[in-house]
């Protein structure tokens, strides 16, 4: 067995967790998996939390200096946004590094040239993290489900919309003032545009498409609209009649190809993902052969995000220690390249 050694960029909520995470499970890691994770660097803007950490000694403010350290086996970027992420794979790549992000926004977006550029240096990369958070849904579909056509892929996976549908439905408040609020207690970014317009969740139905329904999806291919213009009246109603409201994502397998989407729905309130409420995501897929399955979890938060980020470290570094390459079976955009 030999040290697997870690790279990571960006230390903010997720980060952190990360760290935590790998000190708190470390000698576990090593004594049922064989698997010793060596955080050799760490990046951020500042070093204060690298400081809170107790991580100093692997510091430094340019990723540069984590992507060209030639121990290094796996880069971690969690920094989000399209630049440097995409440089920061594309440096990985060429310096023959596997990379685990939770960057949705850049997945969503660029996934088959970054698919392609990771292929070309046989290398992985790994997301599970980019959709839904902690939820292991990126993994089922793409091992625990393969052997299925896959149907239908329907969920909630933005928290924060789910959080103000969930208490205009209690509440009778209007959208305005419960995004105020939400924005006061922390639970809403500043600017709310990428939850509350649908674009969030557009990057996470269009990695889960692609990924489940063996093609390529990007955002851009995504019908989207968001829920700013959903009213109190219009929770009243579909109350009444029995439907809660929800902003859903979904992609369906159509005689027109994969129809992807996320609006604003009307479901059933028998229907399992009526029920998740506040800032809990679900993710409902439905495979030829399994029939309905159905994932619920934290979709954002520092652990449950990190267990998703080390989970995919894990599976790289399972192999690495032993001394194999990780590929294929990790390799979540594999497929048609
Ligand atoms: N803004 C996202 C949400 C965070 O509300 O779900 C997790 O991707």
């Amino acid at each position: 067995m030999r040290a697997v050694n870690i790279g990571l960029i960006g230390l903010g909520t997720v980060g952190s967790g990360v760290v935590r995470l790998i000190q708190k499970h470390h000698d576990e890691y090593v004594e049922h998996y064989g698997v010793d994770l060596c955080l050799k660097r760490t990046c951020s803007r500042s070093d204060a939390e690298a400081q809170r950490l107790g991580v100093i000694d692997t510091f430094t403010t340019d990723w540069h200096d984590v992507v060209s350290d030639p121990d290094i086996d796996i880069v971690i970027e969690l920094i989000g946004g399209e630049h440097p992420a995409t440089e920061i794979f594309e440096e990985s790549f060429k310096a023959g590094k596997h990379v685990v992000s939770a960057n949705k926004a850049l997945l969503g977006r660029k996934m088959e040239h970054l698919a392609s550029a990771a292929a070309e240096r046989g290398v992985a990369i790994k997301c599970e993290a980019a959709a839904a958070g902690g939820i292991p849904v990126v993994n089922a579909l793409e091992h625990n489900l393969i052997a299925n056509e896959t149907l239908t892929i329907a969920g909630i996976m933005n928290g924060t919309t789910n959080y103000i549908l969930s208490r205009m439905e209690a509440e009778g408040s209007s959208f305005e003032d419960v995004l105020a609020d939400a924005q006061a207690a922390g639970y809403a970014e500043a600017d709310p545009t990428a939850d509350v317009d649908g674009f969030d969740a557009a990057s996470k139905i269009a990695i889960l498409a692609s990924i489940g329904f063996r093609t390529r999806i990007t955002t851009d291919d995504v019908y989207m609209q968001g829920i700013r213009a959903i009213s109190s009246i219009d929770m009243e109603m579909a109350k009444e009649f029995g439907y809660a409201i929800k902003l859903l994502a979904i992609a369906r397998n159509t005689d027109e190809g994969v129809d992807v989407r996320v609006h604003p729905t009307m479901i059933p309130r028998n229907h399992l993902l009526a029920s998740v409420s506040g800032a809990m995501n679900a993710v409902y897929v439905v495979g030829d052969a399994v029939g309905e399955t159905m994932f619920y979890g934290a979709g954002a938060g520092s652990f449950p995000t990190a267990s998703a980020v080390v989970g995919d470290v894990m599976a790289l570094a399972t192999p690495i220690s032993q001394g194999r390459s990780p590929l294929p079976e990790s390799e979540p955009f594999g497929h048609n390249l």
